[in-house]
C-alpha cells in the first residue's frame, strides 16, 4: 500500500488506500470520512480540552517535558503492532473483522492506542502520553461511536527506582501506577473523588487492574490499566531480560468528557453545530469539569422505525453488521439501533430479529419524507448486503 508522506504531519490518505478492493477490507465510506479529523487536536474541542487537562497534570507531577506527549501517530497500523506486539492471542475476539477495521488483511485501524506501545519504547522514550482516534466496529447508541479516541500513558522503571522501597519491581510499578491515576482522577474529577480499583485482564499488563470513580451518583469505569507484560518490555527494550518494569494505562476520552462536561450524546463530538462548539474555550478546565459544563440545546423530537426479518443460516448476521448499514446510509442521523424481539421458529429453524432504529438529528427536525427514505434505503441494503429477508 502507498501511503502519501508530507514532511513532518501525518501521511494524508486517498481513500482508495484505505477502502481497497481487498476480500478482506471492510472500511466504509462513513468511517473513512473520520479518518484525518483529529478532534484531539482542535484546541477548543472538548476532546482537546481534557487531553490538555490530563497534559497538565503529569507536567505537575513529574516535571514539565517528563512524559513525552505524542498525538500525531498515523491510525493505520498493522495486525502485528496491533495485536501480535501487544500478545493480544491468535483466536481473540478483538481480531475478528466483526469488531475491527481491516483495510487488508496485514492493516487495520487501530483499535486502541496500545498498538504504538512497542514502537514507541523502541524510539527510546520511557515516558510517554500517547493520544489518539481509535477505531471498532459496534452496536449504535448515545455513548457508542465507531470512532473515539484514547489516551496510552507508559512509565518504565530501573532498578535504581525501586532499591529503596523495599519491593520488588512489579508491585512497585503497580503501587506507583495506582497512586498516579488516583491522583489524575482527584485532578479531573475534584479533591474529594473516591477511586476503587477492580482486578481485570488484559493479554499486555499483568496484574492488571479498572479503575472507577463514585461520579453524580455512580460508579464508572474509567480505565484499563496494570503492569507491562515483561515479555513486551524486554523485547522492546532490548538489554538484559526482567532488568526493568513498566505501567501502561489506556483511557477513553468520550466518556469522561461526556460526564464531566454533561454533554449527553457521543454523537456531539462530531457537529459544527455552534450552539455545541462555541460552549467549549480551551484553557477553561476546572476539576469537575466545572468551567466547562455543557448546556443542552433544544432536543427534536425522535422518529422510531421497525424493521423485522429473517436471518440468514449461520452467523452470517451480526449486530454489529447490520449498525454498519444503518450508520453508512444514515450517518449521524441515528441515535439508536436496539433489538426489540428475537426467536428461533421450532418448525423451520430460522431465527427472526425486530430492530427498532431511532432517527434524530441533534441539529433540527427531520421530515417524514426523509425518513421513509433512509428507511426504504435501509431495508434494501439489509437484503442485499446482509441477505436477511423481510418480514
Ligand atoms: N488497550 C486497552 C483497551 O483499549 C486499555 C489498556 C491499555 C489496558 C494499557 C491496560 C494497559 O481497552
Amino acid at each position: 500500500m502507498r501511503l502519501t508522506l508530507h514532511f513532518g504531519v501525518t501521511p494524508s490518505l486517498f481513500c482508495a488506500e484505505v477502502i481497497t478492493g481487498d476480500p478482506a477490507n471492510n472500511v466504509t465510506d462513513a468511517i473513512f470520512s473520520k479518518l484525518g479529523a483529529k478532534l484531539h487536536t482542535r484546541r477548543d474541542h472538548p476532546i482537546c480540552i481534557l487531553k490538555d487537562a490530563i497534559h497538565q497534570y503529569f507536567d505537575s507531577r513529574f516535571g514539565a517535558g517528563v512524559f513525552a506527549q505524542l498525538d500525531d501517530l498515523h491510525p493505520l497500523v498493522s495486525t502485528e503492532q496491533n495485536f501480535d506486539q501487544v500478545l493480544v492471542p491468535p483466536d481473540h475476539v478483538s481480531r475478528s473483522p466483526n469488531d475491527t477495521y481491516y483495510v487488508n488483511a496485514h492493516t487495520v485501524l487501530r483499535c486502541h492506542t496500545s498498538a504504538h506501545q512497542v514502537d514507541t519504547l523502541r524510539s527510546g522514550k520511557r515516558a510517554f502520553l500517547i493520544t489518539g482516534d481509535v477505531y471498532r466496529r459496534d452496536a449504535i447508541d448515545a455513548t457508542h461511536y465507531p470512532v473515539f479516541h484514547q489516551m496510552e500513558g507508559v512509565r518504565v522503571f530501573a532498578p535504581a527506582d525501586w532499591a529503596a522501597s523495599g519491593q520488588d519491581g512489579t508491585a512497585f510499578a503497580a503501587a506507583e501506577l495506582k497512586s498516579t491515576l488516583e491522583g489524575l482522577a482527584r485532578h479531573l474529577f475534584g479533591a474529594e473523588t473516591e477511586v476503587r480499583w477492580i482486578d481485570a485482564y488484559f493479554p499486555f499488563t499483568e496484574p492488571s487492574f479498572e479503575m472507577e470513580i463514585f461520579f453524580n451518583g455512580a460508579w464508572m469505569e474509567v480505565l484499563g490499566c496494570g503492569v507491562m507484560q515483561q515479555r513486551i518490555l524486554d523485547g522492546a527494550l532490548g538489554g538484559n531480560p526482567g532488568e526493568h518494569r513498566a505501567w501502561a494505562f489506556g483511557l477513553g476520552l468520550e466518556r469522561l468528557a461526556m460526564v464531566l462536561f454533561g454533554i449527553p450524546d457521543i454523537r456531539l463530538f462530531w457537529t459544527s453545530d455552534e450552539r455545541f462548539t462555541r460552549q467549549f474555550k480551551a484553557g477553561t478546565f476546572k476539576p469537575g469539569g466545572a468551567g466547562t459544563k455543557f448546556s443542552s440545546f433544544s432536543k427534536y423530537p425522535p422518529c422510531l422505525k421497525d424493521v423485522s426479518f429473517w436471518m440468514p443460516p449461520g452467523d452470517q448476521f451480526t449486530e454489529n453488521n447490520m449498525c454498519e448499514v444503518v450508520r453508512s446510509v444514515a450517518g449521524d442521523l441515528v441515535e439508536e439501533v436496539k433489538l426489540m424481539d428475537k426467536f428461533t421458529s421450532p418448525k423451520t429453524g430460522k431465527t427472526s430479529g425486530c430492530y427498532r432504529i431511532v432517527y434524530r438529528s441533534m441539529e433540527r427536525s427531520l421530515t417524514d419524507e426523509e425518513i421513509n427514505a433512509l428507511q426504504t434505503e435501509v431495508r434494501s441494503r439489509m437484503v442485499s448486503q446482509l441477505s436477511v429477508e423481510l418480514r
